[in-house]
């Protein structure tokens, strides 16, 4: 990593870096230090300004009246939103007060702590099955552990939120793989733009989703697709688009964020050992492990807001309509806020990061995401004998959620009689 790095040379949105070289902790240091709002004018991209301390991105987002999630939530040529940055759905991340709260109210209840007891056992359940699969590879063995353990948990919870059937569960996996990968070369169809891939994904997402809202609708189960089927705003079922525009969030926001944390996670811990053997020692630690692996992981990489009227924030004056550009991962690494914030420590305390955002839009799957990464860990550590990498972490190519790809580990299990 290079240590002259000026103003002028900061890499903060191109997907093939976050690819190459993971975070750019180093960019996001200078910013804080010197620019903390800085305007990035680069790259063909429509300007933003980059908001990197940990303060500055609280008090933007708890102003939801002033700094507004539409039009443009993202920036980057991303597929997902192609140049404009703006979504191709309305759904809560794009819909700003008045309505949201309203929009958020009809699914709030399900994602408390209280819903989740209800649904912690098939969670444990879960999680318990991913890793007998693992297992299923030989008790030694050597896997990519995205492929056969992290990317399979947070999809198969939601599903089975949504109510998706446990035959379908793949599918949805590969269609939420394309969505968010659409950018990058392994995800993509043959043949077929990152904005085609990921077209055809989201239709066919669409019309399954179609599909199971009309059986819902005739005959209601106890799951999200049911719950909001019936739901209505101001006295009016939501539109068929609203609807679909729903679950795809749902979908899309607690699967790649979630796989990504507990990668990043085994992955912080294989690097720091001592904070690995604390953590075997330590089954207590548990929850302070999860918060950690949040704000050293943090997988939203950024979201943007769009000022009302003219803000002057550090002296920079930003116009109405002009873009802020929140950076988490910078934020969960500033100086002010944590004690050697470079450092992986799962015994942080306290840990104020904002990996999932904060205020009006903070995330609604956070107690989900906890409570999965609790298990997780719980599940890996009292089984994991030895684990190391045999071979090198690929990265997801996207500015938006920091992502890994595959990572090969090689590991000794205890055989599940023998956990904790
Ligand atoms: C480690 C995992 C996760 C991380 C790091 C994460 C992060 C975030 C962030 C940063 C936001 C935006 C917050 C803001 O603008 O202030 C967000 C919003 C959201 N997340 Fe998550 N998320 C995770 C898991 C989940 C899960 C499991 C679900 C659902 C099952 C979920 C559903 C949502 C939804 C629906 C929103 C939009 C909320 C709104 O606009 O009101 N997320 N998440």
């Amino acid at each position: 990593m290079s240590t002259a790095q000026s103003l002028d040379q900061v890499e903060l949105i191109d997907a093939v870096h976050y690819a190459e070289h993971g975070y750019p902790h180093e960019a996001f240091r200078l910013l804080r230090r010197e620019a903390p709002v800085y305007y990035f004018d680069r790259l063909s991209l429509r300007p933003f300004w980059a908001i990197t301390r940990h303060s500055d991105i609280v008090e933007i987002s708890r102003r939801p009246d002033l700094y507004l999630n539409a039009p443009r939530l993202v920036v980057g040529a991303d597929a997902l939103t192609g140049e404009s940055g703006a979504l191709p759905v309305r759904m809560l991340l794009n819909i700003d007060p008045p309505d949201h709260s309203a929009y958020r109210a009809l699914v709030n209840k399900r994602f408390t702590p209280r819903a989740l007891r209800d649904i912690a056992r098939r969670i444990d359940a879960i999680a318990s099955r991913a890793l007998d699969d693992m297992l299923a590879c030989g008790e030694e063995s050597e896997v990519d552990f995205v492929r056969e353990f992290s990317a399979k948990i947070p999809i198969w919870v939601i599903a089975e939120m949504l109510g998706v059937p446990e035959q379908d569960w793949e599918l949805l996996f590969d269609w939420t793989n394309r969505v968010l990968g659409a950018a990058d070369p392994e995800y993509r169809e043959e043949g077929k733009s990152p904005q085609e891939t990921l077209q055809t994904a989201r239709l066919a997402l669409f019309s399954y989703f179609q599909d199971l809202t009309e059986e819902r609708r005739s005959r209601p189960k106890d799951d999200l697709v049911s719950v909001l089927t019936h739901s209505q705003i101001r006295g009016e079922a939501l539109p068929v688009f609203e609807l679909m525009s729903y679950y795809f969030l749902i979908v899309v926001a607690g699967n790649e964020t979630t796989r990504n944390a507990a990668s990043g996670g085994l992955l912080a811990l294989i690097e720091n050992p001592d904070q690995l053997e604390l953590a075997r020692r330590r089954p207590d630690l548990n929850r302070s492990l999860v918060e950690e692996v949040l704000r050293w992981t943090s997988p939203v990489i950024h979201f943007c807001r769009t000022p009302v009227r003219d803000v002057t924030i550090h002296g920079q004056t930003i116009r109405a309509g002009e873009t802020l550009t929140l950076f988490y991962p910078s934020a969960n690494r500033d100086e002010f806020v944590f004690d050697d914030a470079d450092r992986f420590k799962i015994d942080r305390q306290p840990n104020r990061h904002i990996a999932f955002g904060i205020g009006e839009h903070v995330c609604l799957g956070a107690h989900v995401a906890r409570f999965e990464l609790q298990v997780i860990f719980r599940h890996l550590l009292a089984r994991l004998v030895d684990v190391e990498l045999a071979g090198p972490v690929e990265r997801l190519r996207s500015s938006i959620v920091g992502g890994i790809k595959h990572m090969p580990i090689r590991y000794r299990l205890l055989p599940s009689a023998d956990a904790a």
